[in-house]
C-alpha cells in the first residue's frame, strides 16, 4: 500500500468521523525522513506534531506527563485524534497517551519500522516503561481504525532495525503459513521483503487477537520464540552488549523450534529446513551448558510459567504453532552441548 492510500483512509475516516484536529506524535528520525507525510491530509483538518527524542526512553511516564500537558495547553478535547507516526516506541506511548488523556481519545497508529508494521501496531497493547521494567504500566485500547503498512518506510530503516522485525515476519511463518516460509526461504536479501508477507502476519495478528483480545489463551501462540528470546535479550542487556528484540527472537524461534523436534512433535526433516534458513539471516549463539544455566532464571522468572514448569509455544509442523506446551527445566539440558553440529 502507498502512502496515498494511507492519507486517504485517514481523510476519509476523520470525515465521515468528524473529526477537525489531529495530532501527530512522531520521533526526530521519522520526522527528519517524512516531514511532509501527512501535508496533503484534508483543508478541514488542522494538525500540530510532537517530535520525541528516539529509543526506547522516550517510552516512559515522564514523556507520557510531558505529552498529557502539551495536550491540555493546547485545549485539546475528548474530539482530538492522535496519529502515531513511527516504530512500536511511538505507538506503544502514543496508545497509552491515547487511553488515558481526557479518559480516552480515538487514535490510529502509522507504523515506520517493520516490527511495528507487523506486531507493535495491531492488537491494542499500549504502554510505557518504569525505568527498567519494559511495559510495566500500560492498558489494553484499540486503535479507532487499522491503517495499511506501507513498506516504502523500510527504505530508510537501519539494516538492523529491518532485520529484527524479520525475525518476528520468520515467526508468524512458522507459526502460521507453510508457503510463506516457502517464500522466505527463496529470499537472498532483506531488500525482498514483500507487502503480501506483510500483510499476512497483519491478517495473523488481527485474527489471534480477535479471538484473545485480552491475552489469556489463543493469543499465546504469538509467544513462540519468546521464552528464549527474552531470556536472550535480557541477559545480553545485563551483559552491556544488548540485542535488538527481533534477533533475540529469531536466536529464540532456533532453539524453541529444536525442541519441538526434540519432543517428538516437529518432524526432523521440517526441524532441517528451519536450522538451514535462520543462519542465513541472524547469528545463532551456541548455548553451552553454562549458558543454559545463565539464561534459565529469565525464563523461569517469565510471568506465562506456572508449577515450576516452563511454558512454551512449540511447533507440530511448519505453519503451525502449539501454545502453552509445559517443559521442565531438565528436559531443556538436550539444547546444550550437542549444537555444533546443527549449525553450519
Ligand atoms: N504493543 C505491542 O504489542 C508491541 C509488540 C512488539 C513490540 N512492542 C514495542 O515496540 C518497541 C520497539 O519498536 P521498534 O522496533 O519499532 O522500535 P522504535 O520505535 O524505537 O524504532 C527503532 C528505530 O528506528 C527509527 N525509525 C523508525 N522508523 C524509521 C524509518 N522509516 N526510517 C528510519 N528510521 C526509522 C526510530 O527513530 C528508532 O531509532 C518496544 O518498546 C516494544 O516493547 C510493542
Ligand atoms: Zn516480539
Amino acid at each position: 500500500m502507498a502512502k496515498s492510500d494511507i492519507i486517504r483512509q485517514l481523510s476519509e475516516h476523520f470525515r465521515r468521523q468528524n473529526i477537525s484536529n489531529v495530532v501527530v506524535l512522531t520521533d526526530e528520525n521519522v520526522e527528519k525522513h517524512y516531514p511532509d507525510y501527512f501535508s496533503d491530509l484534508s483543508e478541514d483538518v488542522s494538525v500540530d506534531k510532537i517530535v520525541l527524542p528516539a529509543g526506547e526512553q522516550s517510552k516512559s511516564i515522564e514523556t507520557t506527563v510531558q505529552i498529557w500537558q502539551y495536550l491540555a495547553d493546547k485545549q485539546c478535547d475528548r474530539n482530538t485524534f492522535l496519529l502515531n507516526f513511527g516504530g512500536g516506541t511511538v505507538s506503544d506511548l502514543g496508545g497509552f497517551v491515547a487511553s488515558t488523556y481526557k479518559r480516552g481519545v480515538r487514535y490510529a497508529n502509522v507504523p515506520t519500522t517493520l516490527l511495528a508494521m507487523i506486531d507493535a501496531s495491531i492488537g491494542g497493547k499500549t504502554g510505557v516503561n518504569l525505568q527498567l521494567l519494559k511495559n510495566a504500566v500500560g492498558t489494553f485500547y484499540f486503535p479507532d481504525i487499522q491503517l495499511p503498512a506501507d513498506i516504502s518506510f523500510l527504505e530508510t530503516l537501519p539494516g538492523e532495525e529491518v532485520l529484527s522485525g524479520f525475525g518476528e515476519l520468520v515467526k508468524y511463518a512458522l507459526i502460521g503459513s507453510a508457503e510463506l516460509f516457502d517464500n522466505l526461504c527463496k529470499m537472498k536479501s532483506l531488500f525482498e521483503i514483500r507487502t503480501e508477507f506483510v500483510d499476512f502476519c497483519i491478517n495473523f495478528k488481527q485474527e489471534v487477537v480477535k479471538k484473545d483480545p485480552n491475552d489469556l489463551g489463543v493469543r499465546h501462540i504469538l509467544n513462540f520464540g519468546h521464552t528464549f528470546g527474552h531470556a536472550l535479550e535480557s541477559h545480553a542487556a545485563e551483559i552491556g552488549k544488548p540485542i535488538a528484540h527481533g534477533i533475540a527472537v529469531a536466536q529464540g524461534l532456533y532453539y524453541e523450534s529444536r525442541l519441538s523436534m526434540q519432543h517428538g512433535l516437529l518432524p526432523k526433516a521440517e526441524w532441517q529446513r528451519i536450522a538451514d534458513f535462520l543462519p542465513k539471516f541472524f547469528l545463532i549463539p551456541e548455548i553451552t551448558p553454562d549458558f543454559l544455566e545463565q539464561l534459565l532464571p529469565y525464563m523461569q522468572n517469565d510471568k506465562k510459567n506456572h508449577d515450576g514448569t516452563l511454558n512454551f509455544t512449540l511447533l507440530d509442523r511448519i505453519g503451525h504453532g502449539i501454545p502453552d506446551y509445559a517443559i521442565t527445566a531438565t528436559e531443556l539440558l538436550p539444547l546444550s552441548g550437542l549444537l555444533k553440529e546443527f549449525i553450519h
